[in-house]
């Protein structure tokens, strides 16, 4: 992390899980936990529990968050949520692209893009997830895929809206698997993001835009991962969940 240029942000993805009832448990536990963070702290919830998670947080600084919006503002898409439903409930992040929506319902980087404009227009700021396969990294490929992630998942995304967004690097084989990157690869990835956001605007707005890691960060690795100049938070999944160990990672953060 490197405060004095960036914000750090510690996000919990917490995927689909927790009902209604057990998200206002969780986030009450959290809290107060959290209250003085020297960081933002954002919980990404399922869409069924977002208005419980808005009312159990007012008030304190941890920030709500969306797992995926659609790219329309309304219309005959069953089944799916617009960037103006989740603005209006007073929203205020959303997580895009993630590997699992790749993997088992056909997202593809086109897509991305249109949702991560379609947020940025309705005001929501969108945690973009890029990250490798495992057999993409053994063919050393992996910075032609996260370059050509970057490229077209920002495609179009002026250097006024980049102020919004942050990227969260996932490689694909650390998530949920226990694997983590090691600080050295993380750092290695989200410096190269860096640069390619460099090229594709310029060195300002590639220094203030927040890049985290995300894959199998928890209690025990974060604060490694997050000693790296270009780790500027972290994305949780499985550690989210249970309290003590999102706080503690909340508390490596704001070190
Ligand atoms: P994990 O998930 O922390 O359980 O690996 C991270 C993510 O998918 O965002």
């Amino acid at each position: 992390m490197n405060k004095a240029k960036r914000k750090a942000v510690i996000a919990g993805n917490w995927k689909m899980n927790k009902t209604p009832a057990e998200a206002k448990e969780l986030l009450s536990a959290v809290a107060p936990l959290v209250k003085d963070a020297d960081c933002e702290v954002i919980a990404c919830v399922p869409f069924v529990d977002l208005q419980t998670a808005l009312e159990t947080t007012e008030g304190t600084n941890v920030k709500i968050g969306a797992e995926n919006c659609h790219w329309a503002e309304s219309g005959a898409f069953t089944g799916e949520i617009s960037a103006p439903m989740l603005a209006s409930m007073g929203v205020e992040y959303v997580v895009l692209g993630h590997s699992e929506r790749r993997q088992y319902f056909g997202e593809t980087d086109e897509t991305v893009n249109k949702r991560t404009k379609a947020a940025l227009a309705s005001g929501l700021k969108p945690i973009v997830c890029v990250g490798e396969l495992l057999w993409e990294r053994e063919c050393n490929i992996t910075e032609e895929v996260i370059a050509r992630q970057i490229k077209l998942d920002l495609w179009d995304v002026t250097e006024d809206e980049l102020k919004n967004v942050i990227i969260a690097y996932e490689p694909v084989w650390a998530i949920g698997t226990g694997k983590t990157a090691t600080a050295e690869q993380a750092e290695e990835v989200c410096a190269f993001i860096r640069a390619t956001v460099a090229k594709l605007y310029n060195q300002a707005a590639a220094d203030a835009l927040t890049i985290q890691y995300g894959g199998s960060m928890n209690d025990g690795n974060a604060e490694e991962l997050l000693s790296k100049e270009n780790v500027d938070g972290g994305l949780i999944g499985g550690a989210s969940l249970v309290a003590e160990k999102f706080a503690a990672i909340v508390a490596a953060a704001s070190k």
